[in-house]
Formats: structure tokens, C-alpha cells, sequence
């Protein structure tokens, strides 16, 4: 495998590496009881391919990588967006994960539906399995505020972009959180039926226990969780050679919306990236876990 750097054994789409490290593990243990996000009974290459074209952010995402090009994501968990990514397309996407449980869910759907061009490691980002220079579009999202040092994952993943490649960050907010730091803490006191009075994504997955089951398990009892804000995330960039492209929530005030996520935007200044992160805790941002975004392009 040209993107791997170490030794690996392949079975079917699958290749694995041990899982060492204690933080990861406790990750792992945590997901491999109820694997995240879990397909639907019914789920086929369609409906994949249909929730996906309804996520704005996937779908542009997409949209930019075209065809024939190398596509990671990291974390990629039960490896919806990974396929998601591959179906229609002749790319060669890899989806990256330490939860075994996930990636078998992963490799047996896409095996099923006839997705050859989708690949899963068993790996976790700390033993820096991947080539470096190889992926031209990365997709790290809802993961690095799940490991035991994020910004040392990032600029892990950072190596094995290539040169104008593009990288695609989402992570918990420090302030975008608040409401469901809050909720945490009354679920804690009054119990799982009063938290789906009060969170508004548990109430629209009213039909569907496991979903229930899964976005408690990660919203309100991850053993692993830390929180960050734009400016931390753009000194990671400006680290790791990364120039900023655009954010979710926005960096300046009124910055032509998100149509276009992949034109580059201002990066405004302290005063307009903490009001905009600020502005999180009143909008769907925030009510839905205060999970903001950065996108950048390697120089
Ligand atoms: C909340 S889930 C997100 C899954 C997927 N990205 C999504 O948005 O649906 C977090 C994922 O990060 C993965 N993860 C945690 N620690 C990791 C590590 N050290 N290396 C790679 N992935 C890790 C977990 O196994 C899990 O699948």
C-alpha cells in the first residue's frame, strides 16, 4: 500500500496495527459498545449517498475534491463520509480509525455495496502509520478533542498532506459548547428523560432508540473530551505551513456566508473571531454540540 509507512496485514478492505496507547484504548472501549455513528438497518449506497449530498459541509467538500485524487479521513468512526466520498467517484479514499468495532461496521458495508475504492486502517493517529506528502484532501472531524493531545495529532496528520493540499478541521468550541456543557450537568442531576426535553438533536432522533443511545454516549459521557477556540486552531495552522481558507463560524463579521467554503475568506481580527464564537451558543451551532470548523490549504 503506497500510503503506508509500516508493515501491515490486509484482509478484505481492512489492514490493522495494534492498539497501544492506554488514552486510545479508554477511547476505543468506550465506542467499540456502540459504534458511532452506526448505520440504520436499511441503509444502502442511496441513502448514503442522499444524507450525505444533505450535509452542506460533506457535500462541498465533495464537490472540490473531483476525481482522481487521494483522500483521507481521520477518525472516520463507522466510515460514512469515507464512503460517502467514494461512491461516483474513482477516487482512493482511506478512512482511519482505533475503534475495530467501527471499521468492521465500515469495511462490511462498503464491501456489500460494492464500493472498491475505499480503504480502513486500524491505526490510531499517535503511531503515524501514513505516508508523508500523500493525501491531497484531508477530513478530520469530531475526533482530535478525543485524544489525548490534539494539537500533536494535528500536526501528525499535517505530514501526510501534500503540498496545496487541503485539510479540513472540526472541533468542539470552548464557548460554541457551553449549552451542552450546561446540559451535561442537568442530565446528570435530573436523568436521560428531562436531556430530551432539552436537547433539540436527541428530539429529532425520537424514532430511533440506538441513534438516542449513541448521541448520549458521545455528547454527555466521553471519558476523553477537551475544548478549543479559532485562534488556537489558527496557530496550529500557522505551525504546521497551513494558510487559512474559512471557517464555520465565520473568522470576520458577514463574510459572504458558508456557500462557498473552500474561497479564501478574512480572518478578521481577535475582537470578530471571539464575537462570531460567541454568537455559536445562540444558533444551531451551538444547540447541536458547538462543533466549529476551520479549513485550510497547505503552502
Ligand atoms: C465522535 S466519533 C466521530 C466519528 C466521525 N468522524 C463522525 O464525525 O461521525 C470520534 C472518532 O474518533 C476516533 N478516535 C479517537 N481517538 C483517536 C485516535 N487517537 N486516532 C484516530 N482516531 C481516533 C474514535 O475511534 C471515533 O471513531
Amino acid at each position: 500500500m503506497k500510503f503506508l509507512k509500516k508493515k501491515f496485514i490486509l484482509k478484505n478492505n481492512l489492514i490493522s496495527f495494534d492498539i497501544n496507547d492506554d488514552v486510545t484504548k479508554k477511547v476505543t472501549d468506550f465506542y467499540k459498545d456502540s459504534p458511532f455513528p452506526n448505520y440504520k438497518r436499511d441503509d444502502n449506497k442511496i441513502t448514503i449517498l442522499e444524507k450525505g449530498n444533505k450535509n452542506i459541509l460533506a457535500a462541498q467538500f465533495k464537490k472540490f475534491i473531483g476525481y482522481n485524487k487521494n483522500v483521507l479521513e481521520v477518525g472516520c468512526g463507522t466510515g460514512q463520509i469515507s464512503i460517502y466520498f467514494s461512491i461516483g467517484t474513482n477516487n482512493n479514499v482511506i478512512g482511519l480509525d482505533p475503534t475495530k468495532e467501527s471499521l468492521n461496521l465500515a469495511s462490511n458495508f462498503s464491501i456489500k455495496n460494492k464500493i472498491d475504492n475505499v480503504k480502513f486502517v486500524n491505526a490510531d493517529i499517535f503511531d503515524d502509520v501514513l505516508k508523508e506528502d500523500f493525501f491531497d484532501f484531508i477530513w478530520c472531524s469530531g475526533v482530535l478533542h478525543h485524544t489525548k493531545d490534539p494539537q500533536a495529532a494535528f500536526n501528525i496528520i499535517c505530514n501526510s498532506l501534500k503540498k496545496e493540499g487541503y485539510i479540513l478541521i472540526g472541533l468542539y468550541n470552548k464557548i460554541g459548547r457551553i449549552r451542552t456543557i450546561i446540559r451535561k450537568y442537568l442530565y446528570r442531576i435530573l436523568g436521560e428523560n428531562f436531556l430530551k426535553l432539552i436537547d433539540p438533536t436527541l428530539r429529532n432522533l425520537k424514532n430511533d432508540p440506538e441513534e438516542q443511545k449513541a448521541w448520549i454516549r458521545d455528547q454527555y459521557i466521553h471519558p476523553v473530551e477537551s475544548l478549543h477556540t479559532t485562534d488556537e486552531v489558527l496557530k496550529w495552522f500557522n505551525e504546521n505551513n497551513i494558510d487559512f481558507i474559512s471557517s464555520i463560524p465565520e473568522c470576520d463579521f458577514d463574510d459572504g456566508g458558508y456557500d462557498n467554503l473552500f474561497e479564501k475568506k478574512s480572518v478578521g481580527t481577535l475582537y470578530s473571531r471571539i464575537v462570531n464564537q460567541i454568537s455559536m451558543i445562540f444558533n444551531s451551532l451551538g444547540s447541536d454540540g458547538g462543533l466549529f470548523v476551520l479549513i485550510g490549504k497547505k503552502k
